[in-house]
């Protein structure tokens, strides 16, 4: 029987990517999401994707009774990939109380279900926000977490440290932490791709938004940073090959190799570009123009990060390899499906 994993937030963004990876690298995909952010035809891409539409419960992973029902129904879950969570920096600012409950109490919910259950292993879904400003460039998995930022970024660093206090009150379970960088573009075919609820808050999506004519104009956040050109630069992943990072992780907890049962990795290209350079490849790309006018910075934001990803190259096997030509042809693909869709 093919190994089962439970993929919590698996209609959201990363998560449908990854469900999409699983299923061709053989595994049965069990996707658990309130569908807060996300919606139910996310499946119906899938299955025109794979083949094989994943099963799905639509619950809140706060709601203990339900996670306990779902893991009673599925029997065997082999592995959990924990991506459901709330994750607007600036929103968790404005609601503090609901981002620790509902990132923190979903968190505590799977542990104990790992407990309960018997379910060896879990991936984690971090970020690069747990490093804040950096003094040293690239980050590394040494490179020391800082004090959050905001509440969003604490609700990863107490996660981090809740998984790494279960697995050391008990025998026999392992985890992974992926810390992402910024997750960019959507799966080459358009039917799935980022698709919230609300608004998008990052820069490529707005951008695609931009050339569609959903918007105005693009705000670049500061052209004073201590950059070559003044903007912010941050290190783009494309989301399949991050989706193929997880994959790796869950392969790597089934060998149960290395004596360390937490390991954290980084997952980025290793290459920062500024706001300015994406923009660029975007009308270079497209051959069209993005409208965009600098304004100050926006609160919070840092100047420079980019990752160090060679640890996840040695012990995982996985590399970054799209280029950014292939994000922006994706992304741009995206925006035009999600534009038909929203015009039917
Ligand atoms: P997303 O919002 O697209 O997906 C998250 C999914 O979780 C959504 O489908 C939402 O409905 C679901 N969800 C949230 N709370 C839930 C709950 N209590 N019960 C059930 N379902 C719930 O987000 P994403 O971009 O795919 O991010 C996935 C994970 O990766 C998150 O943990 C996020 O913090 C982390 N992450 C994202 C980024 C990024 O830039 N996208 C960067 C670093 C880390
Ligand atoms: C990228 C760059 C902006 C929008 C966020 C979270 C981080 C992680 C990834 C979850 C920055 C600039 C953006 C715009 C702009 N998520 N920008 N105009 O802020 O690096 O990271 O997502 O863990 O925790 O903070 O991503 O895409 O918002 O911004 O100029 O309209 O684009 O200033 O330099 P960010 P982003």
């Amino acid at each position: 029987m093919n190994k089962l994993v439970l993929v919590t937030g698996g209609t959201g963004y990363i998560g449908s990517h990854t469900a999409v990876e699983l299923i061709e690298s053989g595994y049965q995909v069990l996707i658990a999401d309130n569908l807060m952010n996300s919606r139910r035809e996310v499946l119906e891409g899938i299955r025109e994707i794979t083949g094989i539409r994943p099963f799905f419960e639509e619950f809140d992973l706060c709601d203990m009774q339900k996670l306990i029902a779902c893991c009673n129904k599925y029997e065997k879950i082999d592995a959990i990939i924990h991506f459901a969570a709330l994750k607007a920096v600036g929103e968790s600012v404005s609601r503090p109380l609901e981002y620790y409950e509902n990132n923190l109490g979903s968190m505590i919910n799977l542990l104990k279900a790992m407990r309960d259950f018997g379910i060896p292993g879990l991936v984690f879904s971090s970020s690069c926000t747990v490093y804040g400003q950096p003094e040293n460039l690239p980050v590394t998995e040494e490179t020391p977490v800082q004090k959050a930022a905001s509440p969003y970024g604490n609700t990863k660093q107490v996660s981090e440290e809740m998984i790494a206090d279960f697995l050391a009150s008990a025998e026999g379970y392992r985890a992974i932490s992926l810390r992402y960088f910024n997750p960019v573009g959507a799966h080459a075919s358009a039917l799935i791709g980022e698709y919230p609820i609300g608004p998008p808050l990052n820069l490529v999506p707005i951008i695609t938004q931009t050339l569609i004519g959903k918007r105005s104009e693009l705000h670049v956040f500061g052209n004073d940073y201590n950059t070559p050109d003044g903007t912010g630069i941050r290190d783009y992943i494309h989301v399949v090959d991050l989706a193929k990072a997880h994959v790796a992780a869950i392969r790597r907890l089934e060998e149960r190799k290395g004596n360390e049962p937490f390991e954290v990795f980084n997952l980025g290209t290793g290459k920062g570009l500024s706001v300015l350079e994406i923009i660029a490849a975007f009308e270079k790309v497209l051959d069209m123009k993005v409208n965009y006018r600098i304004v100050p910075r926006r609160p919070g934001d840092i100047g420079c990060i980019y990752a160090d990803a060679s640890k996840a190259g040695e012990i995982l096997g996985w590399k970054a390899l799209a280029p950014f030509e292939e994000v922006v042809l994706s992304a741009w693909k995206w925006e035009q499906q999600i534009n038909r869709m929203t015009n039917v």
